[in-house]
């Protein structure tokens, strides 16, 4: 097990600098390449996740144990409210017991202070697999498929449409690293608050060329890529009617598309709802690189955990 002295943790995307994301990435290329001619590696053999959810999850649930079971380890998910954490049990002793049984932890959280909290405690890393304040993996993964994509990520702009969630402020926190724009068009009152701004650019050490739009047309007119998500995020469902008619002129469909560059890509975290945030001849068409996008969480977070694991060689 990882010794607490070089205890990594992904609760954030600022939790790793440039040549670690450049290290993961490199891993994860690998590794891709690698499962692509059917290969697989023994590089994790007897290594265990434990996964947390306390909200519903497809992608990264299959992603995370996928990754573990192709490098040889193990990997065991349990629901929040089975745990009862922070209610049957304390946050400190879940992570604390947990440690003493697993070589790295996965939790989707509703509080983004409970991840904190595990990651406080835990003596293995501790990865954050949602929060209803970021989404480190998803942006992660999202990033490396843009730059499989576009080749570089130097001047590439990056045009969020909808809601200032998770998704979108994790794109935020990685996107200007890299020498990408990031615009987000959104309607009044679900834009980025102040302290988030304030908080990104302290922590970049810069100030990140990042905008606010609020007419979504006049948003994708230089976009590279058109990246969109569900307009109630999961915890949000009593907001989802009044949402979907405060959002409906941020639907990604064609006629929006026509605005944007020809060739721009669209990007999804998924799960969409088709009809709302984005229409089915978008999500089906050939902009579209929501699948490829989806795969590559496997093998980013497979990088990933090489990277918290201390893993050298695939
Ligand atoms: N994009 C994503 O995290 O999907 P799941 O909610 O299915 O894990
Ligand atoms: N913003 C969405 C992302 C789901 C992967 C949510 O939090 O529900």
């Amino acid at each position: 097990m990882t010794g607490k002295r070089n205890l990594r943790h992904f609760v954030t995307v600022a939790d790793l600098n440039d040549d670690e994301v450049g290290r993961v990435y490199q891993t994860a290329a690998e590794t891709k390449a690698h499962v692509k001619k059917g290969l697989h590696t023994n590089a994790l053999a007897g290594r265990t996740l434990g996964m947390i959810f306390e909200k519903p999850s497809m992608r990264t649930r299959m992603s995370f144990e996928t990754a573990m079971v192709q490098a040889g380890g193990h990997a065991i998910d349990i629901r929040g409210e089975e745990i009862g954490l922070g209610k049957r049990e304390s946050v400190k002793d879940v992570a604390l017991v947990m440690s003493r049984y697993v070589d790295a932890i996965v939790a989707r959280t509703f509080a983004h202070r409970r991840i904190e909290a595990l990651a406080r405690y835990a003596e293995v890393p501790v990865v954050n697999g949602l929060s209803d304040y970021a989404h480190p993996c998803q942006a992660l993964a999202d990033v490396f498929t843009i730059r499989e994509k576009l080749g570089s990520l130097d001047g590439v702009h990056l045009v969020f449409v909808g809601d200032g969630n998770n998704v979108a402020r994790s794109l935020a926190m990685l996107c200007p690293r890299f020498g990408m724009k990031f615009t987000l068009a959104a309607p009044k009152g679900y834009e980025f608050d102040t302290a988030f701004h304030e908080k990104l650019a302290k922590t970049l050490g810069f100030d990140p060329d990042i905008r606010a739009a609020r007419d979504p047309r006049q948003a994708v007119r230089e976009a590279h890529v058109v990246y969109t998500d569900v307009w109630a995020s999961m915890g949000q469902e009593s907001e989802a009617e009044k949402r979907k008619q405060l959002f409906r002129p941020y639907q990604v469909n064609g006629e929006l598309m026509r605005n944007a560059p020809h060739g721009a890509l669209v990007m999804h975290c998924l799960p969409a709802h088709r009809g709302d945030e984005i229409s089915d001849e978008i999500i089906d068409g050939d902009q579209s690189i929501v699948y490829d996008q989806a795969e590559n969480r496997l093998h980013v977070q497979k990088g990933l955990l090489f990277f918290l694991l201390g893993v050298e060689e695939i």
